[in-house]
C-alpha cells in the first residue's frame, strides 16, 4: 500500500521532508501547493508529484492518506481546518501560528475529531536528547540555560511581528521545547526584550527571559537575531554533580570522570517524518510532540514574547 501525501508550503522546510518522505518506502508525495506557483512547480517536479496555487486543490483533487502544513507562521489555520474537516492526519511546522487563539482553537478541534497529528519540533528526535534525559533521570536539573544567538533568515516574513511572531516564537520555541522535556513545566517568571535601529523588521532583536520551574529549577532564555552567523544555539543544563550542552549536533557531558562529546548519531528531521508515517500507517507510535502537546510549548513561548515586549511578568 502506498501512502500519499500532500505539502501544503513550498519552501524551505517543505524540501526538507520531501526529501526525508520520499527516502522511506511506499511514501509518494502526491501533490504539493503554494500560492508561489514556481516554487511548488520545482518542488514537485523533484517528486514527480502535481502542483497547485492553492492548497485546496490539492485537498479536493488527491487522495491523501496525510498533509503537511509547512506555511509561515501567519499562514496557518485555514489547511489545517481543512484536514480536520475531512479527518487527515495532519504534520505541522513549529510555531503552530504567530499567537495563541488560533492554535488553542485548532488544537480543540483536532481533539474533538481525534485525529493523528505531529508538529514539527525535531530535537525531540535526537539521540543525544535522550542520553541526555537518561542522565537528569539520575540527577534532576536544577538550572538551564537556553540561547539562540543567530542571524535574522532572509525569508520575508520572518523580521515582521505579524508574520513569525518574532524570533522567540519562531526559533526560541526549540529551546522552550526542550527544556520541557528535561526540566520540565514552567510555573511563571519575567522577561524583557528591546529593539533597535540596527535591528532586521520590527521584531524584537534581543530577549532575554527568566523562569521558574514546577520542579523548583530555574532558567534564562537568551535570543538574538543581531548576527552575521549562528554563534551560540542551545541548552546548557546544571544538575548536582553533572553538567550538560546539548546542541542540535552534540551532546557534552561533564561529570566526575571528566568531560566527553556525545555526536548525535540520527538525522532528527528524517526520524521525526519515518515516526509519523508509521502512525499513518498503524505500524508505530513513537510521534513525540502532537499538536496538544506542541500547543504547551507554544504557550510557553508566546507568554515569554508577550511579557518581554511589554517588560514584564510571564503569564501562563
Ligand atoms: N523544524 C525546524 O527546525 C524548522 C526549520 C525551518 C523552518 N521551519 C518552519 O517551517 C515554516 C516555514 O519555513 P520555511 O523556512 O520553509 O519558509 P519559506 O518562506 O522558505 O517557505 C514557506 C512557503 O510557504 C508558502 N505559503 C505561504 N502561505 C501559504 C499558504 N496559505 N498555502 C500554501 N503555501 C503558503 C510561501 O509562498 C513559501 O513558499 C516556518 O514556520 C518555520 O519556522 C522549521
Amino acid at each position: 500500500m502506498t501512502t500519499r501525501i500532500g505539502l501544503v508550503g513550498a519552501g524551505f522546510i517543505a524540501g526538507r521532508h520531501l526529501d526525508a518522505l520520499t527516502a522511506i518506502e511506499g511514501v509518494r508525495v502526491a501533490g504539493v501547493a503554494d500560492p508561489r506557483a514556481d516554487r511548488a512547480e520545482v518542488l514537485a517536479a523533484r517528486a514527480g508529484a502535481a502542483a497547485y496555487a492553492h492548497w485546496q486543490d490539492l485537498l479536493d483533487v488527491e487522495r491523501l492518506d496525510a498533509l503537511y502544513v509547512c506555511v509561515p507562521p501567519h499562514a496557518h489555520g485555514e489547511a489545517e481546518s481543512a484536514a480536520i474537516e475531512r479527518g487527515l492526519p495532519l504534520f505541522v511546522e513549529k510555531p503552530l501560528a504567530t499567537d495563541l487563539p488560533t492554535a488553542e482553537a485548532l488544537a480543540d478541534r483536532i481533539d474533538g475529531a481525534g485525529l493523528l497529528t505531529s508538529v514539527g519540533y525535531h530535537w525531540r528526535y535526537l539521540d543525544t536528547l535522550e542520553t541526555a534525559r537518561e542522565l537528569l533521570a539520575e540527577a534532576p536539573a536544577r538550572m538551564v540555560l537556553g540561547a539562540w544567538l543567530d542571524k535574522a533568515p532572509r525569508v520575508d516574513w520572518w523580521a515582521r511581528q505579524d508574520g513569525s511572531g518574532g524570533q522567540t516564537v519562531e526559533q526560541a520555541t526549540h529551546l522552550f521545547d526542550v527544556a520541557r522535556v528535561l526540566v520540565g513545566e514552567v510555573e511563571g517568571g519575567w522577561a524583557t526584550g528591546s529593539r533597535s535601529a540596527q535591528g532586521p523588521g520590527d521584531i524584537l532583536d534581543v530577549c532575554t527571559a527568566a523562569l521558574r520551574f514546577s520542579s523548583g529549577a530555574v532558567g534564562s532564555f537568551s535570543n538574538s537575531c543581531l548576527l552575521p552567523r549562528a554563534q551560540r544555539i542551545g541548552v546548557e543544563l546544571v544538575a548536582p554533580g553533572l553538567g550538560l550542552w546539548l546542541t542540535e549536533h552534540q551532546l557534552v557531558v561533564t561529570d566526575a570522570d571528566g568531560e566527553r562529546t556525545v555526536h548525535r548519531g540520527v538525522d532528527p528531521f528524517a526520524a521525526e517524518d519515518r515516526a509519523f508515517v508509521a502512525a499513518v500507517r498503524g505500524e508505530g507510535d513513537d510521534v513525540r510532540t502532537s499538536y496538544r502537546e506542541a500547543l504547551r510549548t507554544h504557550r510557553l513561548a508566546v507568554a515569554v514574547a508577550t511579557a518581554a515586549a511589554g517588560g514584564g511578568t510571564v503569564q501562563l
